[in-house]
């Protein structure tokens, strides 16, 4: 078996191959003059089982099309199976047509990520609100993880919080923080608009009475900050005590690190699927457990 990372995953390749004990290949990539890119795989991988990492962050189209580059050379090259892990996946989020005429881009790049020669797909947190099983969606066989219970873990570990309540931002949130507080051992909540009158909603837990209370909220992405930020000012307007946050991806687009924490959150915390100032988690023991299940 043989581990290789693209460019955008190269730490995490590595740090996986380590922990499976086995070899980290190697990919040359330069670009030609006009733009173009150029791949060369340096390992023979001729009847090896390939397991491919490759996140689609922060330059999407361009990770992307190093993937179909890169997995199409493996399985011509005679790759016996390509395994890949995409722990960010991108264009998931234009999963239907919202306004006439736009882009299936969920549909389209599953089809592409199949027809190179994917043979088995693991994504990570995927955004899944309207698609709810990967396998909706593609034909081989995939698998959507999570990171939320090493997230938790890692804020146990801490000891950042006593006696938390775990909070999504919305109802979608709900998966992540139902795992969160199984691991943390607590209870959790998600956050629900309630429409009082025409021009009076609250937004504020569906059960939960979060006065007084350490919170630790979770999500899969944090983007511009404007969940958590809102999420947060809720939170202490009804007398929390402190407030945490872990998300999976910390895309942390323009300034939202700031000003989630002038928002009074004291920790961010996020994984290496999209490597970041905050990446305190490593994905990287969920990739190599799943790799062994693979091999049991
Ligand atoms: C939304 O459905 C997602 O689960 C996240 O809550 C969202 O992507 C976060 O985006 P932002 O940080 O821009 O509010």
């Amino acid at each position: 078996m043989i581990v290789i990372g693209g460019s955008s995953s190269e730490n995490l390749a590595g740090i996986v191959a380590n922990q499976l004990g086995v070899k980290s290949g190697k990919v040359e990539m330069k670009r030609f003059p006009d733009g173009e890119k150029y791949l060369r795989v340096l390992d023979d991988v001729k009847d090896h089982h390939v397991i491919v990492i490759q996140s689609m962050y922060h330059t999407p189209d361009e990770f992307l099309f190093e993937y179909f580059l890169l997995v199409d050379s493996l399985k011509d090259l005679g790759a016996k199976r390509v395994t890949s892990f995409i722990p960010y996946f991108a264009y998931a989020r234009q999963d239907e047509r919202f306004n006439p005429g736009e882009a299936l881009s969920f549909k389209t790049v599953s089809k592409l990520i199949e027809t190179v020669g994917t043979d088995e797909l693991f994504t990570i947190d995927m955004h899944q609100h309207r698609v709810l099983k990967s396998s909706e969606v593609f034909k081989i066989p995939s698998h959507n993880l999570s990171a939320m219970p090493l997230l938790a873990d890692y804020v146990k570990k801490e000891g950042m919080l006593k006696n938390p309540l775990v909070i999504g931002p919305d109802v979608e949130a709900e998966q992540w923080a139902k795992q969160a507080a199984e691991t943390l051992h607590t209870d959790y909540d998600v956050f629900e608009k309630k429409r009082f009158a025409a021009d009076r909603v609250e937004v504020r837990p569906r059960k939960a009475n979060a006065a007084g209370r350490d919170i630790l909220i979770v999500d899969d992405i944090i983007s511009t900050g404007g969940t958590i930020i809102e999420a947060s000012k809720i939170l202490f307007s009804q007398g929390v005590n402190r407030v945490e946050v872990a998300c999976t991806h910390p895309i942390l687009a323009t300034d939202s690190l700031n000003r989630i924490r002038e928002a009074g959150v004291a920790n961010v915390i996020g994984t290496d699927t999209v490597p970041s100032p905050i990446s305190y988690v490593s994905v990287a023991p969920l990739i190599a457990g799943e790799v062994k299940k693979l091999h049991s």
